[in-house]
């Protein structure tokens, strides 16, 4: 069970992250954090002149995660300076479902506003590790 001091951190350290997006094209910076665990790990958008080698934020996070030896994500947030609350783009929930298809979602925007999410609900009927016969990362 995931306590509501620890979706504050995460959402704490997106926006935090946002800070270190570089993204001088869409000038649409994103923060995002994900949770394993107690553990915490941080991606930014990371645009790129030939803009389709842009890597979303969230995507960041994941790597950033895996890198470390994690293998199963309980949660993510992200943060972005718009009014409503932005949900993880389609590529990234695809990612994200690979290392936690129950994970809740949680988004901030502009003057704190926050919509939480199940992946599942962002993410129905998804692909999976499962299609293709391989057992799903402990
Ligand atoms: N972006 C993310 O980082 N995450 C998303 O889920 C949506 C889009 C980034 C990609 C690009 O740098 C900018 O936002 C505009 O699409």
């Amino acid at each position: 069970m995931i306590s509501n001091e620890q979706i504050d951190e995460l959402v704490a350290a997106a926006r935090s992250a946002k800070e270190r997006a570089y993204a001088p094209y869409s000038r649409f910076r994103v923060g995002a954090a994900v949770l394993v665990g107690g553990r915490i790990f941080v991606g930014a958008n990371i645009e790129n002149a030939s803009y389709p080698l842009s890597v979303c934020a969230e995507r960041n996070a994941v790597a950033a995660a895996v890198i470390a030896g994690e293998r199963r994500i309980d949660a993510v947030a992200v943060s972005t300076d718009e009014s409503e609350p932005t949900p993880p783009c389609g590529g990234c929930r695809q990612v994200l479902n690979e290392f936690g298809p129950a994970m809740r979602v949680i988004s901030e925007g502009a003057d704190a506003k926050r919509a939480d999410w199940s992946l599942s609900e962002l993410l129905p009927h998804a692909f999976g590790p499962e299609d293709l016969g391989v057992d799903r990362p402990t």
